[in-house]
């Protein structure tokens, strides 16, 4: 170029560079999300608070914003926390946004070419979920589920009416994990896992204990050359004791209702719906797709929908207008029927509201399941580069004064007021389930199971504090794993209710 045309050049260089240095939409896509300051190599790993993740980035969100980039040791952490750029994922990039990272606990996890929960977005995941969709999820096999939920309520009751006799609380907590293992496993596997013995202690501490394994916190997973680290802590050891026992256990469901002197409670359960699919050659199934699914339904199905009741009878016994409003409502429609049945909870609306705010302000999964986006990206105008392990902040963004008048308070008429708002991934503000392709596919099964169990117990039982406690010593303490659990026990006591 000849210095005159050079010359003749500049003034149209210098105004494209001024435009394009002056529109911050495009300045700010080159950026990354901002985020607090680092260390070398440890990055954010020496503040984080594995006991809380969910508060401890929702304090951080309120500095840095609703969507934040940390660095844990090698892992790039992306934190999304408001309900405006959830839509704008679930609008324009689910794909992007549906991976997810492969954690210590998940590649450990036994069939783990085949567990829906901890897939990768690939087409083995694809073809799981297809395969559950039909014939684990599918509105016509929940249905079929119904008389074994209703059993297990019924059952669920008797014992708490034993309790009542003789004037004895209940540990709620421990009843309603009971439940919903017993409901879940005997559907699917015609086995009734939830009480003590057969299954249940077998992989408990997955779940359970002062630092739950699954979706615990391992050094591992974000410094490789530490994990020595996981192993002086126990952390290690303990993990593979319990994935080897859940393996094994796998296992010998499979073979047991592959012997033709099986239990009858396994003649047309999923496992033998899905056997027989195989055998018939009609679908593409392995027995690892079938043992994989398996460990979905173990570990997605019991805790979840376990916590959630516990939840629900807290928030009412701190809040004795809305114990005695939703009473009335099961009551009235229950007059003098024995039980409560699937087919009136429609006729229930208050009760609905009450399980949709306990799912708004304690959602079993705070941060959902941990994602990992599939390329670059951007959102909100920052670049979020592929491969970024991401947490959605569902309890942050149901708690978000923006959006919700007094936020932290327990007000089921909200959901009342607002008909078109539900909890099933459709409305941003309130995803306890998740949303789009990685959506939770068990939300018919376990709203079904919660709104069942729910009007039931509170129908046929008044239910008082054991002597000597106030309403003020019911905390709402909790303890972090894959699934916030109350941390305490809720006990109460159940008095029979005489209409
Ligand atoms: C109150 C009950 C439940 C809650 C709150 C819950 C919540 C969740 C959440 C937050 C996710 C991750 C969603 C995401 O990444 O967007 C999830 C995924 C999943 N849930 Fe649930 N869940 C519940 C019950 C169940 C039940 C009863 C089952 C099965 C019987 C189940 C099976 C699964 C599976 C297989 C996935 C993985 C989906 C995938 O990655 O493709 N869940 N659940």
């Amino acid at each position: 170029m000849t210095p005159f045309l050079l010359l003749l050049a500049l003034p149209i260089i210098l105004v494209i560079f001024y435009f394009q240095t002056q529109n911050p939409k495009h300045a700010k896509e080159e950026l990354p999300p901002p985020g607090p300051p680092r260390l070398p190599f440890i990055g954010n790993l020496h503040h984080f608070d594995s006991r809380s993740p969910h508060t401890y980035l929702h304090r951080l969100s309120k500095k840095y914003g609703a969507v934040m980039s940390l660095k844990l040791g090698f892992r790039r952490l992306v934190v999304i926390s408001s309900a405006e750029v959830v839509k704008e994922i679930m609008k324009s990039h689910d794909a992007v946004f549906s991976s997810r990272p492969a954690l210590i606990t998940f590649k450990k996890l036994p069939y783990k070419g085949f567990n829906t929960a901890f897939l990768p977005y690939n087409d083995a995941w694809r073809e799981l979920r297809k395969i559950s969709t039909i014939h684990l999820f599918s509105t016509k096999q929940v249905q079929s589920f119904r008389p074994i939920f209703k059993d297990e309520v019924s059952k669920m009751m008797e014992k708490i009416a034993r309790d009542a006799a003789s004037s004895a609380a209940t540990d709620l907590s421990e009843a309603m994990m009971s439940f919903a293992t017993n409901a879940i496993s005997r559907a699917t596997f015609g086995r009734r896992l939830g009480d003590e013995g057969y299954g249940k202690t077998r992989f408990f501490d997955l779940f359970h204990g002062e630092k739950p394994l699954l979706g615990g916190f391992f050094v591992e997973d974000y410094l490789p050359w530490l994990r020595w680290i996981d192993s002086l802590s126990g952390m290690a050891a303990k993990l593979d004791k319990n994935i080897s026992s859940l393996h094994s256990f796998c296992d010998e469901l499979i073979e047991e209702h592959m012997n033709p002197n099986r239990p009858e409670s396994m003649e047309g359960d999923v496992i033998d719906i899905l056997l027989r699919i195989k055998r018939e050659g009609s679908f593409h199934l392995t027995l690892d797709h079938i043992k994989g699914l398996l460990v979905d339904i173990i570990i997605g199905g019991s805790d979840t929908t376990a916590a959630s009741l516990v939840w629900a009878l807290t928030a009412l016994m701190k809040k004795p207008s809305s114990m005695k409003k939703v009473q009335a409502e099961v009551r009235q429609l229950a007059g003098k029927k024995e039980m409560i049945d699937e087919e009136d909870i429609e006729k229930l609306p208050y009760l609905r509201a009450v399980v949709k705010e306990t799912m708004r302000l304690f959602p079993p999964g705070p941060l959902l399941l941990p994602r990992e986006t599939t390329k670059k990206c951007s959102i909100n105008g920052y670049e979020i580069e592929g491969g970024s392990m991401v947490f959605i902040n569902a309890w942050a963004i149901a708690r978000d004064p923006a959006t919700w008048e007094n936020a932290n308070e327990f007000v089921p008429e909200r959901f009342l007021a607002a008909d078109h708002l539900d909890v099933r991934g459709q409305n941003p503000e309130v995803i306890p389930f998740g949303f789009g392709r990685r959506g939770c596919p068990g939300i018919g099964i376990a709203m079904s199971e919660i709104e069942l169990a729910l009007a039931n117990v509170l129908c046929k039982f008044e239910w008082e504090l054991p002597l000597g406690m106030k309403e003020e010593d019911i905390d709402f303490d909790y303890i972090s794993g894959l699934v916030m659990h109350k941390k305490n026990a809720l006990r109460l006591v159940p008095k029979l209710f005489f209409a």
